[in-house]
């Protein structure tokens, strides 16, 4: 499985802030907002991930994750001209994704609690997997309707009168008939090639799989200033009563076995003293007592 993050966008909710840095560089309580995303997938076993930005910002998004080699993974990077909708990230990394399935990620989903992804990633067989998480809102995002069996029986974008409050989040698991479902799409009325018509594609193909994500699971999306706000409230908050951290790719890779004990510790040591080295040196001397337990 290889994935793909999208960190692109105008955008345009988060002005001014996205005047001096794109929004998935935004901090998230303590660390920017890509490392949420990227925590997700090396915690779910994948280690060849392309990031797709704009021409503006994908230098500094190389500046932060370097080549992945730190974490024991693989960074490639390519340029979105302008935002054209997200399904255009299987035509732009389609040479990255060869004939391998794919993990979709958006940047700016933060993800808290339950570990349905790395399930969903490590156990999928073909066709397409995405989720269906209750919201409020759900006129803001793409959203399923189910019968009374569970299934999902349509997928509609952006609707006025929404069939469910049940809401797509940004994570979409495809196997390789997606680069060319995604080359097959015509852009939309609002000009986007949407991820919703290669998903309705699927669905028409009989081989969707829409999985409903568990209660205690937060989904946060951090669009507007309101709901960044929010998000690195909620991050601190749990943070501070677990005293674990959210969202961070060393401890990932560590217990993936990306990195191995010496080469966490060596990756440490290079980091100024700050909370968050701090945390990962405990996180090592958990890892010590583990051991010591265990002989
Ligand atoms: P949106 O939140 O729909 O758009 P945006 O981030 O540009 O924000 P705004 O509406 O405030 O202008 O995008 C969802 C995610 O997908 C976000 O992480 C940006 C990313 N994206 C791209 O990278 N390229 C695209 O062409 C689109 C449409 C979105």
């Amino acid at each position: 499985m290889k994935a793909i993050i999208l960190a692109g966008g105008a955008g345009s909710r988060l002005y001014p802030l996205t005047q001096i840095s794109s929004k998935q560089l935004q901090a998230v309580f303590d660390k920017p907002m890509i490392y949420y995303p990227l925590t997700v997938l090396v915690a779910s076993g994948v280690r060849d991930i392309c990031l797709i930005s704009t021409p503006d910002d994908l230098p500094r998004y190389q500046r932060l994750l370097g080549d992945g080699g730190q974490w024991g993974i693989s960074i490639e990077y390519r340029e979105q001209a302008r935002p054209a909708g997200i399904a255009q990230a299987f035509l732009i990394a389609a040479d990255f994704v060869g004939s391998s399935s794919v993990t979709l990620m958006l940047g700016d989903n933060i993800f808290s609690g339950g570990d349905d992804y790395p399930r969903a990633i490590s156990s999928f067989e073909g066709g397409a997997t995405v989720f269906a998480y209750r919201v409020k809102d759900p006129q803001r995002y793409g959203v399923v309707e189910f019968d009374r069996n569970l299934k999902a029986v349509s997928i509609e974008e952006k609707p006025r009168q929404p069939k469910s409050n049940y809401a797509v989040p940004g994570v979409y698991i495809y196997d390789n008939d997606v680069l060319e479902i995604a080359k097959a799409i015509k852009p939309s009325a609002r000009g986007e090639l949407e991820i919703t018509d290669v998903n309705l594609e699927y669905l028409r193909r009989g081989t969707l799989r829409v999985q409903r994500l568990s209660r205690g699971f937060a989904w946060l999306d951090a669009g507007t200033s309101t709901a960044l706000h929010e998000a690195s409230t909620y991050i601190e908050a749990i943070e501070r009563r677990q005293g674990i951290k959210i969202g961070c790719p060393e401890e990932a890779a560590l217990n993936r076995g990306f990195l191995s004990i010496e080469q966490f510790e060596a990756l440490v040591a290079k980091m100024p003293t700050c909370e968050y080295s701090d945390y990962l040196r405990n996180v090592a001397d958990e890892w010590h007592r583990l051991m010591d337990e265990q002989q």
